[in-house]
C-alpha cells in the first residue's frame, strides 16, 4: 500500500500530530520495577516506537493513589521519582516520532489489599469484585477528597515529564464504579441519578483539567455499555459520552464496551481467539458517529486489514492494536514499506494477558522478544563470521524458529520433519476449530523461511547418517517430545493419550475418564473435544482446581463447555491405576490428601502426563560432536556465541532445544531456539 493508505495518515488531536493511525492501549505488562518505568518499561515500549507506532499508551492502570494497591505491576504515579524515568521513556520515543500518552487510575474496588501499603480496598458501595476478590469499603467523604487530589498530583508529575498526554481510566475502576449501578448503591450526592453517580468523576477531571491547563491533552477510556443487566446500559454510555464531550475539557473517548468484575466478562471485552474479530467496531463507530468526535478503540482488531477498514470505514480515528504490537512491534514500518506479510500475526493466545494475573510479567507466546529487548532482538542481525551450514530437525515451534533465526543470520539452514508438515504439537492444537488461529505461529515462520531460502524436507525421519552427509558445522535437534503414558503403577497399555484424541486417531468413548497431571491446554484441550462429541466425561486432577497452568481468560471457553456438557470435575485425585474388568476400564483413583482409594468404570481412560523427549537423534549425534552437546547456560544468558569443545575431534556441535529436552510450552520452545541461535 502507497502513502494513500488510510492507516497511514496522520490524525490531528488538537495541537498534537500523530504520524499515522496506529496505537498501542494502555495496557500493564508487569515489567515495572519499584512501580517505576525503568529500563525493561522503556525498550519494550521504544522497539514499538522504533517500528513506527504514532501513539503509544504507557502504563495500563498507572495508579494515582497508595489505597489503590497494584495488583499487577502497576506505576506508581504518587511516587515523584516516576517523573525522571517518565521523561526518559518519552523523549526516547519522541525521538522515533511517536506521541506518549500514560493511563491514570484509581482501581476502587478492582484490586487486592494484601499488598504494598496494605490499606483498605475501597468502592462506591462495599460491593465486592469476583475477579480480585477484596471486599471494600464504602468510600468515605475525606476518601474522595484525597483522592481528587491525588488525581491531580498525578497529572502534574506526567505534564512534567513531558508526556503528550493523560488518559483517565473509567472501565471498572473506580471512577465507572460510580457510574454503574451494579456497583453503586450509594444514597448520598454520589449515588441515585445519573447526575449523581457522575459527580465524582467529574470532581476528577476538573482537578486533572485545572492541574494541567487547557493545551495538555486529557482523554477518556470510557465504558459506554456495560452490556449486563445489572450495569450500565447502553442509553446511559451514550449520554455519558455526550456529556464528557459537552465538557470541553476532554480530547478524546476510548471506548469500551462489556463489563469485567469476572474473567468470563472480561473475555468478551478482550476477545481470545475463537472469538469474533473486531466485536466493538461498530459501536464504537456508532459513539464516533453520534458524538463527533475523535474515538479510539481496541478491542481484537489483529490484523491489518480490519484496522484499515476500522480507519477507511469512518468507525475510529485511532486504531488500537495493543496484542498485535506485543507480537510485533514493528507493524508501522512493515506496512509503510509494504511487508505486510512479514508482520508476525497476533494469534490471539492471550498468553500475554493470562500471564498478568497469574503475577507474571506479560510474555508473548510466540515472541521471545518482546519485554526482552534488553537482551533479544525482534530484528536478526547477520553474523559476522563466515556462514556455516546449520541442520535443524524438527519443524516444531522450536525447530522453525531455530531455522528462521539462523538463516536470518546469513548461515545455509537445513530443516527436516519427519512429518508430511510443518508445525508438530501445534499443528496438533490447530486442529480444535476453536484454537485454529494458533497455525500462524507456524505458517508466519514456514513463510519467513521460504524467504530466507531455508531448504525444508518433509517426510524424512532424520538419522544420524541424514544429518551427517551433510556436514554440518552446527546441528540442532528440535525432535520434540512423545505422550508419558507411563507414569502408572499398572496398566499404562490400557490408557490412551490426549493426543490420540486430539488428532482424532481416537473417537471418545461413550464414558471417558480424562487424567489431567499436566494442567496445561493438552488435557484441556482432548476434554472439550471429549465433552462436545457427547460423551458422559470425568475430568480428574490431583491438583486443587483444574488446569491451573491456563490462566483465567483462557479458562472461559473450557469453563463454558465443561458446564454446558455437564462434565463432572474431580480435584484433589490423582490416577493410579488401571486394570480392565470384562468390556469396561477399571481407575484406581488415590489422593495426595488420604492413603484411601476408590474405582470408577468407564470405557476410555484419557491421560495427559506431560512428554517424554525424543531424544534418539541427540544422543546418537552427542558422542560424536565438538560440545558433547554441552549448551553453555552462561553463554546463553550472556548472549555469547557457544565456544564448548569437549571433544576437539569433533566436526560439528550439537544441541537439542524445546520439548525434546523436556516438556513445557510453545514460549519456552521459540525462547530456547532464539536465544542459542542468535548468536551463533
Ligand atoms: C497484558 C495486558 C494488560 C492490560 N492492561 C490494561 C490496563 O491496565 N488498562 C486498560 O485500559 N487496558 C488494559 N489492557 C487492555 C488493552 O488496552 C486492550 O484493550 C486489549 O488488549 C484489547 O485490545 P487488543 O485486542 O488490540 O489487544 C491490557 C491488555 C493486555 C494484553
Ligand atoms: S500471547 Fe497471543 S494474544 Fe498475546 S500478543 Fe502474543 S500472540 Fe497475541
Amino acid at each position: 500500500m502507497s502513502s494513500s493508505d488510510p492507516l497511514l495518515q496522520p490524525f490531528q488531536l488538537r495541537h498534537l500530530t500523530l504520524k499515522n493511525r496506529f496505537m498501542s492501549t494502555a495496557h500493564e505488562p508487569a515489567y515495572s520495577e519499584d512501580g517505576l518505568p525503568k529500563d525493561r518499561y522503556r525498550l519494550y515500549h521504544v522497539e514499538k516506537a522504533k517500528g513506527g507506532i504514532a501513539l503509544t499508551v504507557i502504563g495500563g492502570s498507572t495508579v494515582v493513589a497508595e489505597d489503590s494497591p497494584p495488583p499487577f505491576g502497576n506505576l506508581l504515579a504518587y511516587k515523584d521519582e516516576i517523573v525522571p524515568w517518565l521523561r526518559r521513556l518519552g523523549e526516547e520515543c519522541h525521538e522515533h516520532g511517536t506521541a506518549v500518552m500514560i493511563q491514570l487510575t484509581h482501581l476502587g474496588r478492582r484490586t487486592n489489599w494484601n499488598s504494598a501499603d496494605w490499606l483498605p480496598v475501597l468502592a462506591p458501595s462495599p460491593v465486592r469484585e469476583p475477579a480480585h476478590r477484596a471486599f471494600p469499603k464504602e468510600a468515605e467523604d475525606w476518601d474522595l477528597d484525597r483522592i481528587v487530589a491525588a488525581y491531580a498530583a498525578a497529572a502534574e508529575r506526567v505534564q512534567a515529564a513531558g508526556l503528550d498526554g493523560i488518559e483517565i481510566e473509567a472501565y471498572g475502576h473506580l471512577l465507572d464504579q460510580f457510574w454503574s449501578p451494579a456497583t453503586n448503591r450509594r444514597s448520598d450526592a454520589y449515588g441515585g441519578s445519573l447526575d449523581n453517580r457522575l459527580r465524582f468523576f467529574f470532581r476528577v477531571l476538573d482537578a486533572v483539567r485545572d492541574a494541567v491547563g487547557s493545551r495538555y491533552i486529557v482523554g477518556v477510556r470510557m465504558v459506554a455499555d456495560e452490556d449486563w443487566d445489572k450495569g450500565l446500559s447502553r442509553r446511559e454510555g451514550v449520554e455519558i459520552a455526550h456529556r464528557l464531550v459537552a465538557t470541553g475539557k476532554i480530547d478524546f473517548l476510548n471506548v469500551i464496551r462489556g463489563h469485567i468484575e469476572t474473567d468470563a466478562a472480561l473475555v468478551d471485552v478482550i476477545p481470545l481467539h475463537g472469538m469474533a474479530s473486531a466485536p466493538h467496531l461498530e459501536f464504537a463507530g456508532e459513539i464516533r458517529a453520534a458524538t463527533r468526535f475523535p474515538v479510539f478503540h481496541a478491542a481484537r482488531i489483529s490484523d491489518v486489514a480490519t484496522a484499515r477498514h476500522a480507519i477507511a470505514e469512518g468507525r475510529l480515528d485511532m486504531v488500537g492494536m495493543t496484542r498485535a504490537h506485543i507480537a510485533d512491534p514493528h507493524i508501522g514500518q512493515k506496512v509503510a514499506a509494504g511487508r505486510e506479510r512479514d508482520i508476525r500475526p497476533c494469534v490471539g493466545a492471550t498468553y500475554c494477558l493470562d500471564r498478568i494475573y497469574e503475577g507474571h510479567d506479560a510474555l508473548c507466546i510466540h515472541n521471545p522478544a518482546t519485554g526482552r529487548e534488553a537482551t533479544m532482538p525482534h530484528r536478526i542481525a547477520r553474523a559476522e563470521s563466515a556462514p556455516r551450514k546449520i541442520v535443524v530437525v524438527g519443524a516444531g515451534p522450536a525447530g522453525l524458529e531455530a531455522a528462521r533465526v539462523c538463516a536470518e543470520r546469513g548461515h545455509e539452514v537445513v530443516l527436516f520433519e519427519a512429518a508430511a508438515e510443518a508445525g508438530g504439537q501445534v499443528r496438533l492444537a490447530a486442529r480444535a476449530p476453536r484454537r485454529g488461529e494458533l497455525i500462524g505461529i507456524v505458517d508466519w515462520r514456514v513463510e519467513q523461511c521460504e524467504a530466507l531460502g531455508v531448504d525444508m524436507r518433509f517426510n524424512i525421519l532424520a538419522g544420524p547418517e541424514d544429518v551427517l552427509a551433510e556436514s554440518p558445522a552446527v546441528v540442532i535437534t528440535a525432535t520434540g517430545g512423545l505422550p508419558n503414558t507411563g507414569f502408572l503403577d499398572h496398566g499404562a497399555e490400557l490408557v490412551v493419550s490426549s493426543w490420540d484424541i486430539m488428532s482424532g486417531a481416537l473417537k471418545p468413548g461413550a464414558q471417558t475418564l480424562l487424567f489431567d497431571d499436566n494442567g496445561a491446554h493438552p488435557g484441556m484441550q482432548a476434554a472439550e473435544l471429549i465433552a462436545k462429541s457427547g460423551s458422559e466425561l470425568e475430568l480428574v486432577t490431583p491438583e486443587r482446581f483444574f488446569a491451573p497452568e491456563i490462566g483465567g481468560l483462557n479458562h472461559v471457553p473450557y469453563a463454558r463447555c465443561f458446564l454446558k456438557n455437564a462434565v463432572r470435575i474431580t480435584i484433589n485425585r490423582r490416577l493410579m491405576a488401571v486394570h480392565r474388568e470384562g468390556n469396561k476400564l477399571s481407575a484406581t483413583l488415590g489422593s495426595d490428601y488420604s492413603r484411601d482409594s476408590d474405582a470408577r468404570l468407564v470405557d476410555q481412560i484419557v491421560v495427559e502426563h506431560g512428554t517424554l523427549p525424543l531424544d534418539d537423534l541427540y544422543f546418537a549425534l552427542k558422542e560424536g560432536s565438538r560440545n558433547h552437546g554441552e549448551m553453555d547456560y552462561q553463554a546463553v544468558m550472556a548472549s555469547r556465541p557457544q565456544q564448548v569443545v569437549r571433544n576437539p575431534k569433533g566436526r560439528y556441535a550439537v544441541f537439542r532445544i524445546g520439548d525434546a529436552v523436556s516438556s513445557r510450552n510453545i514460549h519456552a520452545a521459540v525462547y530456547d531456539a532464539l536465544r542459542l541461535c542468535k548468536d551463533l
